[in-house]
């Protein structure tokens, strides 16, 4: 019920002769909430749902993809894809607890958006009815100037100003632009950024910040600058978003794979969550075993994958979460980084689990290791080696 599409959709549902029920969830996201009641009433909306849904969002969703470093095709921290399932859980639950018949969204055919919100919704209960993907529908709005008169027709309030050529979407965790008219070379404008400022304009002192882990999550952070210190969920991570943008963290320009098969443009900013992907890898490395940390990190891309292909709500989302969270219990500790001019520096480290062994690793004090014990080890790993070259007679050439 926030923009233009919803607006239509729910005449448009009317008409149709539906009641309609509308929700709208806070994530986090910078919007007039109260206007957007009213306007949903002035629509004729059988009941307005207004849900805040941050603190569940952050501690149920934007944690475990911290516990999992989850990142798609190396770069998008998923910040859109994260929200999805927490967004269409809470509408589910509406559904049941007014016996709705179907729910509805206002995601467009072509993207990734729609697969997430009817797998979760598809999932846990409800019939979907998809406007945007209804030919009725699509062939009646075959562009804005439709919906815009349509939204006048019927008292909808249309946007004054024209509308950026790129979508926006906003919530706690990131905003992403998705520049689909834009050339694949073209830069993205200045402008267009909203949660961070241009390293190149940010402060030219650090910030030197603290972040305490206990299994795999952050629960405190401190300021060293100025002995601030914040330790609820949602305060740590808009704290961290607020030092993030300071300095210019987060942003990414990016060419993805959408589920659906096409590649699209997107422009990200994340900087409260790229701040803690890297202390939490510092953490994680310092505190995790070799060989857990090996298939731990598959299983963080496998997670990463099923969220953006919209599965949360899958057997084996749920498999991988489980095996992930097992593998968070002993990380824990602090991690000192400063952040400065678009970089998260890590500065040190400390935990109670730690596996660091001075005294194994020092070059100075013996410990309880025998360095002879490295030939064998080596000659043993150098068998195959060997044998490899012997193949393609290497040894005869000499
Ligand atoms: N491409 C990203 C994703 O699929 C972000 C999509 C954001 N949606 C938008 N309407 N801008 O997760
Ligand atoms: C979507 O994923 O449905 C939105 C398309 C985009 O902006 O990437």
């Amino acid at each position: 019920i926030g923009g233009l599409d919803t607006s239509c959709i729910l005449a448009w549902l009317k008409e149709e002769g539906y009641d309609v029920i509308t929700y709208l969830a806070n994530i986090g996201q910078d919007e007039d909430f109260e206007s957007a009641r009213k306007k949903a009433e002035t629509l004729g909306a059988t009941k307005v749902f207004i849900e805040d849904l941050r603190a569940e969002f952050v501690q149920d969703f934007i944690w475990p993809a911290v516990q999992a470093n989850a990142v798609y095709e190396d770069r998008y921290l998923l910040g859109t894809a994260i929200a999805r399932p927490c967004i269409a859980q809470r509408q589910v639950e509406i559904a049941r607890q007014e016996g709705a018949q179907f729910v509805s969204h206002g995601a467009t055919g072509k993207g990734n958006d729609q697969i997430r919100f009817e797998l979760t919704c598809y999932a846990l209960y409800p019939e979907v009815i998809a406007p945007w993907r209804i030919p009725k529908f699509y062939n009646r709005f075959r562009g804005r100037t439709d919906l815009m008169e349509y939204a006048q027709k019927h008292g909808i309030p249309v946007p004054v100003t024209p509308r950026a050529p790129w979508s926006m979407d906003a919530n706690l965790m990131h905003i992403s632009e998705c520049v689909c008219v834009f050339v694949f070379q073209c830069h993205a404008p200045g402008d267009l950024y909203l949660m961070t400022k241009n390293p190149e304009d940010s402060p030219n002192a650090r910030d030197l910040l603290e972040i305490e882990f206990k299994k795999g999550v952050p629960i405190k952070v401190t300021n060293m600058n100025e002995g601030k210190s914040v330790d609820s969920p949602l305060d740590i991570f808009s704290y961290l978003n607020e030092i993030g943008g300071k300095h210019g963290v987060g942003r990414i320009d990016i060419v993805e794979n959408r589920f659906i098969g096409m590649k699209s443009r997107g422009i990200y900013e994340t900087p409260g969550g790229t701040i803690l992907l890297q202390a939490h890898l510092d953490i994680e490395t310092f505190t995790m075993d070799k060989e857990v940390r090996k298939i731990k990190q598959g299983l963080g891309v496998k997670f990463s994958e099923l969220v953006y292909n919209g599965f949360w709500y899958s057997p084996e989302c749920d498999f991988v979460r489980q095996c992930i969270a097992k593998s968070q219990e002993n990380v824990e500790g602090k991690v000192q980084l400063s952040v400065f001019k678009g970089q998260v520096y890590i500065l040190g480290r400390e935990s109670p689990k730690s596996l660091y062994n001075e005294e194994l690793v020092s070059m100075d004090v013996q410990g309880d290791y025998d360095p002879c014990d490295a030939s064998g080890f080596i000659r043993v790993n150098a068998v195959r080696l060997r044998e490899h070259h012997r193949l393609q007679g290497f040894f005869n050439t000499k």
